[in-house]
C-alpha cells in the first residue's frame, strides 16, 4: 500500500519506516527541508538506536517530500504524526492537527478511491471525530459511507527504543467509529500478535493519555516514597523492588529520583489537568503528580547545597537528555538542575554523550565537557541527571556526587555520596 506520513518527527518517521519495513511504499512529509535531507539519505535526523540501519535498508520504499497533496493524493492511508504541544493553558496545542486536517481534506477533493486518515499524535478526547473528520470530510466533500474514514490509533513508542516497540508492542488500539476504517486497519496490523483493542475514536484518545498519566503517577509515587524514605535513612529503592514484587504493582517504571520529563509525560498530565478543569471534575492526583516531579530538581540541589555548597563551585553536570539513548531534552531534569546550579552562583560543566548539541542551544554560558572523565576531573562536586550506562563505569574515587538517578558505581566509590531519595 502506498502511504502517506505527515510529520517526521520521532513518531512520524519511525513509523514511517517501520510500514517501510513491512513492505509498504512510504511518502514522509516534513516542511523542514533539513529534516527531508537527513532522512532522503536514510540519516536520522535525531539519535534513535536502530532507525538508521531501518531507514537505510529501505531506502526503495521511502520518499520524503514537502508536496503533502501531492503525497496524500497518491496514496490509500495517511498517518497524521504533527506535535501537540502544551499551550499556555496546558491545554494541547491543536493547530498543526487542524492546518493538517485541512490541507488532507483539501487533497482529497474530487478523489474518489478509498482512503484512511490515522491520527496518530497525542490529542484530545473527541478531538479526532470533532476536529480531524470534520476538517477532513469538509475539504474531500465526502463521508465514511463514500469511503472515507478517519481513525484513531495511539502510538505508545519511546524514545530510545521506538523501533522495538513499533514491531513488539503491547496491545495495539484502533479507535474508528466506522467499520470501514476499523477493517482497513486490523487488516494493516494483521501479522501482529499482540492484543488489538477495538474501540470508538474518543475511547482510544483517552486509553494514550491515561496510559502516560498512569506510568507518570507511579513515577510521581515512587518519588513521594523515596522522599519520605530519605529523612527516615530508609532505601527507596530497595523498598520499592520489594513493593514491585506484588504482582498487582509489578517492578516498572518505579524508579524513584529525579523525576520524569520528556516530550510525553509532562505534555500530556498538564493535558488531562487543564481538561479536568474545563470538565468542572479536577484531576487532583495528576496535579499532585506534577507537583511532585517538579519538586525533585530542588531537592537535588537542596543536598548539593548542604553537602558540598554550591555558591562559587565548579559543579559537573552528567547527563543533559531527558533519559538514556536519546538526544532530547524537551522536559529534560537536566534543564531546571542547571538553572537552578547557575540561580544559586555555580558554574557549571556539563556533559552528555548525545545532547550537548542541543543543550548548549538552550544554555550557550555554562561549559560543556568533551567526555565524562573531564568532567569529574574539573569539577568540585557532580551531580548525576541521566542514567547513561557509560556513568556507571566511571571512576568516581576522592570525589563528591550527589545522584538523581542512583548510579551503583559513585555510590560504591565516591568518597562523599548523597542520593536524592536513598
Ligand atoms: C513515553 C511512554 O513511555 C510511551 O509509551 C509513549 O508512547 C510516549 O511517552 C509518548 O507519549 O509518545 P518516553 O517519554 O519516550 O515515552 O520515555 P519513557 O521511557 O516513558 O520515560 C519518560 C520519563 O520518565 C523519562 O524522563 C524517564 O527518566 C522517567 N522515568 C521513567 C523515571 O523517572 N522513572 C522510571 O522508573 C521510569
Amino acid at each position: 500500500m502506498r502511504i502517506t506520513i505527515v510529520g517526521a518527527g520521532h513518531v512520524g518517521a519511525v513509523t514511517g519506516a517501520g510500514l517501510a519495513e513491512m513492505g509498504h511504499q512510504v511518502l514522509l512529509v516534513d516542511r523542514d527541508e533539513r529534516v527531508r535531507e537527513r532522512l532522503g539519505r536514510g540519516e536520522p535526523p535525531f539519535y534513535e538506536p536502530g532507525l538508521g540501519i531501518m531507514l537505510r535498508g529501505n531506502r526503495s520504499r521511502l520518499r520524503t517530500t514537502d508536496d503533502l497533496a501531492g503525497a496524500v493524493g497518491e496514496s490509500a492511508m495517511t498517518f497524521l504524526c504533527v506535535g501537540t504541544p502544551s499551550d499556555a493553558t496546558g491545554k494541547a496545542d491543536l493547530s498543526a492537527v487542524r492546518a493538517a486536517s485541512q490541507a488532507i481534506g483539501a487533497a482529497l477533493a474530487g478523489r474518489t478511491e478509498p482512503h484512511t486518515v490515522v491520527v496518530k499524535s497525542t490529542v484530545q478526547p473527541g478531538t479526532t471525530a470533532g476536529v480531524v473528520r470534520s476538517a477532513v470530510e469538509a475539504g474531500a466533500g465526502r463521508t465514511p459511507a463514500e469511503g472515507l474514514s478517519v481513525v484513531m490509533n495511539p502510538e505508545f513508542l519511546r524514545e530510545g527504543s521506538a523501533v522495538q516497540d513499533f514491531f513488539l508492542p503491547d496491545r495495539l488500539v484502533i479507535g474508528a467509529d466506522d467499520p470501514a476504517g476499523m477493517a482497513r486497519l486490523e487488516a494493516l496490523y494483521a501479522q501482529f500478535s499482540c492484543p488489538m483493542v477495538r474501540c470508538g475514536t474518543s475511547t482510544a484518545e483517552m486509553v494514550k493519555y491515561a496510559s502516560n498519566a498512569f506510568l507518570a503517577v507511579r513515577i510521581s509515587c515512587a518519588n513521594e516514597i523515596g522522599n519520605l524514605c530519605k529523612p527516615l535513612g530508609i532505601d527507596a529503592h530497595e523498598v520499592l523492588d520489594a513493593v514491585g514484587l506484588d504482582d498487582r504493582i509489578g517492578p516498572r517504571f518505579l524508579g524513584a529520583g529525579l523525576g520524569f520529563g520528556g516530550s510525553c509525560f509532562p505534555k500530556d498530565v498538564r493535558a488531562l489537568v487543564a481538561l479536568g478543569a474545563a470538565l468542572g471534575t479536577g484531576a487532583t492526583l495528576l496535579s499532585a503528580a506534577l507537583a511532585v516531579n517538579d519538586k525533585q530538581p530542588g531537592t537535588l540541589l537542596d543536598l548539593l547545597e548542604e553537602r558540598v555548597g554550591i555558591e562559587g563551585r565548579r559543579i559537573g553536570v552528567l547527563g543533559l537528555a531527558f533519559k538514556p539513548e536519546t538526544d532530547d531534552i524537551r522536559e529534560s531534569r537536566a534543564i531546571p538542575v542547571v538553572q537552578g546550579l547557575l540561580d544559586r552562583g555555580a558554574r557549571v560543566l556539563a556533559y552528555d554523550p548525545m545532547a550537548v548539541g542541543r543543550f548548549r542551544a538552550l544554555f550557550p554560558e555554562i561549559a560543556y565537557a568533551a567526555s565524562a572523565g573531564e568532567v569529574l576531573s574539573g569539577a568540585d562536586a557532580t551531580v548525576i541527571v541521566t542514567e547513561w550506562p557509560e556513568f556507571e563505569r566511571l571512576d568516581y574515587t576522592g570525589l563528591a556526587v550527589v545522584d538523581g538517578r542512583r548510579c551503583r558505581r559513585a555510590e560504591e566509590t565516591a568518597e562523599v555520596y548523597e542520593g536524592i531519595c536513598w
